[in-house]
Protein backbone atom coordinates (compact mmCIF):
# COMPACT_ATOMS: atom_id res chain seq x y z
CA UNK A 1 0.00 0.00 0.00
CA UNK A 2 2.89 2.18 1.17
CA UNK A 3 4.73 1.42 -1.92
CA UNK A 4 1.75 2.33 -4.66
CA UNK A 5 0.89 5.54 -2.68
CA UNK A 6 5.35 6.17 -3.02
CA UNK A 7 4.80 5.21 -6.37
CA UNK A 8 1.39 7.40 -7.15
CA UNK A 9 2.87 10.84 -5.57
CA UNK A 10 6.25 10.27 -7.58
CA UNK A 11 3.99 10.28 -11.12
CA UNK A 12 2.44 12.94 -10.01
CA UNK A 13 5.17 14.73 -9.21
CA UNK A 14 6.75 14.09 -12.88
CA UNK A 15 3.85 15.36 -14.04
CA UNK A 16 3.90 18.59 -12.55
CA UNK A 17 7.32 19.36 -12.29
CA UNK A 18 8.62 20.92 -15.98
CA UNK A 19 5.21 22.70 -16.27
CA UNK A 20 5.73 26.24 -18.00
CA UNK A 21 4.25 28.64 -16.21
CA UNK A 22 3.64 31.86 -19.31
CA UNK A 23 5.03 35.14 -18.45
CA UNK A 24 4.93 38.18 -20.50
CA UNK A 25 8.79 38.46 -20.89
CA UNK A 26 9.49 35.86 -23.53
CA UNK A 27 13.00 35.77 -22.56
CA UNK A 28 12.46 34.58 -18.85
CA UNK A 29 11.51 31.42 -18.26
CA UNK A 30 9.53 30.04 -15.74
CA UNK A 31 7.96 26.70 -14.76
CA UNK A 32 6.46 24.44 -11.43
CA UNK A 33 9.39 23.89 -9.64
CA UNK A 34 9.15 20.65 -7.27
CA UNK A 35 12.62 19.65 -5.83
CA UNK A 36 13.09 16.61 -4.85
CA UNK A 37 14.86 17.58 -1.63
CA UNK A 38 12.29 16.64 1.55
CA UNK A 39 14.44 17.72 4.43
CA UNK A 40 12.34 20.31 6.39
CA UNK A 41 14.49 21.65 9.32
CA UNK A 42 11.73 24.12 9.97
CA UNK A 43 9.62 21.72 11.00
CA UNK A 44 12.05 21.09 14.32
CA UNK A 45 12.58 24.61 15.13
CA UNK A 46 9.65 25.22 17.41
CA UNK A 47 10.54 29.05 18.17
CA UNK A 48 10.73 29.42 14.36
CA UNK A 49 7.14 27.93 14.16
CA UNK A 50 5.68 30.15 17.01
CA UNK A 51 7.90 32.86 15.43
CA UNK A 52 5.58 32.57 12.03
CA UNK A 53 2.51 31.43 13.40
CA UNK A 54 2.60 35.18 15.18
CA UNK A 55 3.69 36.88 12.01
CA UNK A 56 1.89 34.80 9.07
CA UNK A 57 -0.81 37.33 8.89
CA UNK A 58 1.94 39.91 8.51
CA UNK A 59 3.22 38.86 5.64
CA UNK A 60 3.25 37.76 1.96
CA UNK A 61 6.51 35.30 2.56
CA UNK A 62 5.88 32.11 2.53
CA UNK A 63 7.67 29.62 5.43
CA UNK A 64 10.68 28.55 3.14
CA UNK A 65 11.90 32.03 2.63
CA UNK A 66 10.86 33.05 6.10
CA UNK A 67 13.35 30.19 7.22
CA UNK A 68 15.76 30.94 5.14
CA UNK A 69 16.08 35.11 6.56
CA UNK A 70 15.59 33.42 10.32
CA UNK A 71 18.79 31.27 9.77
CA UNK A 72 20.34 33.74 7.64
CA UNK A 73 20.58 36.32 10.56
CA UNK A 74 22.31 33.82 12.99
CA UNK A 75 24.72 32.85 10.82
CA UNK A 76 25.82 36.87 9.96
CA UNK A 77 24.91 37.48 14.00
CA UNK A 78 28.86 37.25 14.63
CA UNK A 79 29.58 39.95 11.66
CA UNK A 80 29.40 43.66 12.50
CA UNK A 81 26.92 45.49 10.99
CA UNK A 82 22.76 46.37 10.89
CA UNK A 83 20.05 44.76 9.25
CA UNK A 84 18.44 46.55 6.64
CA UNK A 85 14.54 45.45 5.43
CA UNK A 86 13.33 47.65 2.27
CA UNK A 87 9.95 46.69 1.19
CA UNK A 88 8.47 45.68 4.73
CA UNK A 89 4.45 45.80 4.03
CA UNK A 90 2.91 44.82 7.26
CA UNK A 91 6.56 44.13 8.64
CA UNK A 92 6.22 40.28 9.01
CA UNK A 93 9.24 39.56 7.79
CA UNK A 94 10.98 42.87 8.97
CA UNK A 95 9.76 41.64 12.89
CA UNK A 96 10.76 37.90 12.20
CA UNK A 97 14.77 38.92 11.36
CA UNK A 98 14.26 41.37 14.16
CA UNK A 99 12.79 38.83 16.49
CA UNK A 100 16.27 36.15 15.25
CA UNK A 101 18.72 38.96 15.93
CA UNK A 102 17.25 40.22 19.43
CA UNK A 103 17.09 36.30 20.39
CA UNK A 104 20.78 35.44 19.59
CA UNK A 105 21.79 38.77 21.68
CA UNK A 106 22.97 40.99 18.15
CA UNK A 107 23.22 44.49 19.14
CA UNK A 108 22.46 45.05 15.18
CA UNK A 109 19.28 47.35 14.93
CA UNK A 110 16.95 46.44 12.68
CA UNK A 111 15.59 49.03 10.02
CA UNK A 112 12.80 49.08 8.25
CA UNK A 113 12.01 50.70 5.37
CA UNK A 114 8.78 51.48 3.20
CA UNK A 115 7.04 53.69 1.60
CA UNK A 116 3.60 52.44 3.61
CA UNK A 117 1.91 53.92 0.23
CA UNK A 118 2.35 51.09 -1.71
CA UNK A 119 5.55 49.95 -4.68
CA UNK A 120 6.73 52.54 -6.43
CA UNK A 121 9.16 52.73 -9.58
CA UNK A 122 7.56 50.10 -11.73
CA UNK A 123 7.98 50.20 -15.35
CA UNK A 124 8.40 48.54 -18.63
CA UNK A 125 10.73 45.70 -16.84
CA UNK A 126 7.89 45.24 -14.56
CA UNK A 127 5.45 42.58 -15.82
CA UNK A 128 3.04 42.11 -12.68
CA UNK A 129 3.18 46.02 -11.17
CA UNK A 130 1.91 49.25 -12.37
CA UNK A 131 2.92 51.16 -9.17
CA UNK A 132 0.77 52.00 -6.07
CA UNK A 133 0.17 47.80 -4.93
CA UNK A 134 0.49 46.71 -1.33
CA UNK A 135 -0.76 50.06 -0.15
CA UNK A 136 -2.74 48.20 2.49
CA UNK A 137 -0.57 49.18 5.36
CA UNK A 138 0.90 51.68 8.06
CA UNK A 139 3.57 52.25 9.96
CA UNK A 140 1.24 51.47 13.01
CA UNK A 141 0.18 48.09 12.01
CA UNK A 142 4.27 47.31 11.80
CA UNK A 143 4.85 48.98 15.35
CA UNK A 144 1.54 46.71 16.75
CA UNK A 145 3.65 43.50 15.28
CA UNK A 146 6.70 44.87 16.68
CA UNK A 147 5.03 45.88 20.47
CA UNK A 148 3.49 42.41 20.58
CA UNK A 149 6.92 40.58 20.15
CA UNK A 150 9.19 43.23 22.46
CA UNK A 151 11.03 44.36 19.99
CA UNK A 152 13.44 47.05 20.90
CA UNK A 153 15.72 46.86 18.09
CA UNK A 154 13.44 47.62 15.38
CA UNK A 155 13.91 51.14 13.42
CA UNK A 156 11.46 52.63 10.98
CA UNK A 157 12.63 54.44 7.42
CA UNK A 158 9.69 55.92 6.17
CA UNK A 159 9.90 56.92 2.55
CA UNK A 160 10.71 56.04 -0.70
CA UNK A 161 14.12 54.48 -0.26
CA UNK A 162 17.17 55.12 -1.07
CA UNK A 163 16.09 59.09 -1.97
CA UNK A 164 13.76 60.15 0.90
CA UNK A 165 14.49 57.97 3.67
CA UNK A 166 18.24 56.67 3.92
CA UNK A 167 19.72 60.09 5.31
CA UNK A 168 19.89 59.01 8.86
CA UNK A 169 21.35 55.46 7.86
CA UNK A 170 23.94 56.78 5.43
CA UNK A 171 26.85 56.20 7.39
CA UNK A 172 25.79 52.56 8.73
CA UNK A 173 27.03 49.39 7.76
CA UNK A 174 24.70 46.32 7.15
CA UNK A 175 25.01 42.49 7.78
CA UNK A 176 22.16 42.26 5.83
CA UNK A 177 19.84 43.69 3.36
CA UNK A 178 16.60 42.21 2.71
CA UNK A 179 15.03 43.62 -0.78
CA UNK A 180 11.87 43.05 -0.89
CA UNK A 181 10.66 45.72 -3.07
CA UNK A 182 8.86 43.61 -6.28
CA UNK A 183 10.36 45.79 -9.40
CA UNK A 184 13.01 46.46 -11.53
CA UNK A 185 14.68 50.15 -10.50
CA UNK A 186 13.57 50.27 -6.85
CA UNK A 187 15.65 47.05 -6.86
CA UNK A 188 18.44 48.42 -8.51
CA UNK A 189 18.34 51.64 -6.36
CA UNK A 190 18.56 50.01 -3.31
CA UNK A 191 21.27 47.19 -4.20
CA UNK A 192 23.63 50.35 -5.81
CA UNK A 193 23.10 51.76 -2.39
CA UNK A 194 23.93 49.28 0.23
CA UNK A 195 26.17 47.13 -1.45
CA UNK A 196 29.12 49.57 -0.96
CA UNK A 197 28.12 49.15 2.86
CA UNK A 198 27.51 45.83 2.84
CA UNK A 199 30.53 44.04 5.44
CA UNK A 200 32.87 41.23 4.08
CA UNK A 201 30.69 37.73 4.51
CA UNK A 202 27.57 39.74 4.83
CA UNK A 203 24.70 39.43 2.10
CA UNK A 204 21.77 41.11 0.39
CA UNK A 205 18.66 38.97 -0.54
CA UNK A 206 16.22 39.13 -2.90
CA UNK A 207 13.03 37.97 -2.26
CA UNK A 208 11.81 38.40 -5.56
CA UNK A 209 13.68 36.39 -7.67
CA UNK A 210 11.60 33.40 -8.63
CA UNK A 211 8.23 34.74 -9.42
CA UNK A 212 6.57 35.32 -12.85
CA UNK A 213 4.63 38.93 -11.58
CA UNK A 214 8.52 40.25 -9.97
CA UNK A 215 10.20 39.61 -13.20
CA UNK A 216 11.76 42.94 -12.95
CA UNK A 217 14.04 41.80 -10.23
CA UNK A 218 14.84 38.49 -11.54
CA UNK A 219 16.20 40.46 -14.69
CA UNK A 220 18.21 42.71 -12.42
CA UNK A 221 19.73 40.05 -10.22
CA UNK A 222 20.89 38.36 -13.48
CA UNK A 223 22.37 41.74 -14.67
CA UNK A 224 24.55 41.85 -11.61
CA UNK A 225 25.14 37.61 -11.01
CA UNK A 226 28.84 38.23 -11.31
CA UNK A 227 28.88 41.16 -9.19
CA UNK A 228 33.01 42.34 -8.50
CA UNK A 229 33.45 41.13 -4.79
CA UNK A 230 30.36 39.20 -4.70
CA UNK A 231 28.73 35.54 -5.06
CA UNK A 232 25.06 35.26 -5.64
CA UNK A 233 23.32 31.85 -5.02
CA UNK A 234 20.04 31.23 -6.58
CA UNK A 235 17.69 29.27 -4.03
CA UNK A 236 14.77 27.21 -5.34
CA UNK A 237 12.83 28.83 -3.11
CA UNK A 238 12.71 32.26 -4.98
CA UNK A 239 15.54 33.95 -3.37
CA UNK A 240 18.95 35.00 -4.78
CA UNK A 241 21.30 35.35 -1.98
CA UNK A 242 24.32 37.62 -3.12
CA UNK A 243 27.24 37.42 -0.40
CA UNK A 244 30.15 40.18 0.05
CA UNK A 245 33.26 37.78 -0.13
CA UNK A 246 35.69 40.77 -0.14
C1 LIG B 1 5.85 42.70 -1.33
S1 LIG B 1 5.79 44.02 -0.23
C2 LIG B 1 6.91 43.56 1.06
C3 LIG B 1 6.50 42.28 1.76
C4 LIG B 1 7.08 42.07 3.14
N1 LIG B 1 8.51 41.93 3.15
C5 LIG B 1 6.41 40.87 3.81
O1 LIG B 1 6.93 40.37 4.84
O2 LIG B 1 5.34 40.45 3.34
C6 LIG B 1 6.68 45.26 -1.10
C7 LIG B 1 6.79 46.57 -0.35
O3 LIG B 1 7.84 47.32 -0.94
C8 LIG B 1 7.57 48.70 -0.72
N2 LIG B 1 8.48 49.45 -1.64
C9 LIG B 1 8.68 49.23 -2.95
N3 LIG B 1 9.64 50.05 -3.42
C10 LIG B 1 10.07 50.81 -2.36
C11 LIG B 1 11.05 51.84 -2.20
N4 LIG B 1 11.85 52.24 -3.21
N5 LIG B 1 11.20 52.41 -0.98
C12 LIG B 1 10.43 52.00 0.05
N6 LIG B 1 9.48 51.02 -0.03
C13 LIG B 1 9.31 50.44 -1.23
C14 LIG B 1 6.08 48.79 -0.96
O4 LIG B 1 5.53 49.92 -0.35
C15 LIG B 1 5.58 47.46 -0.36
O5 LIG B 1 5.11 47.63 0.97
Amino acid sequence: MQKDISSFVSSCVDFIRGIEVKSKAEDLKYSIIVPPANYSPWLSDEIFLASYAALKNNTLVDIYRCFELWRLVEQCGNLDGDILEVGVWKGGTGCLMALKAKMIGSPARVYLADTFSGVVKAGEKDPGYRGGEHADTSVEIVMKAKESLGLDNVHFLVGMFPEDSAEPVKDARFSICHIDVDVYESASDVLDWVWPRIVPGGAVIFDDYGCVATGGVTRLVNERYSMPGGLTIHNLNGHAVMVKTA
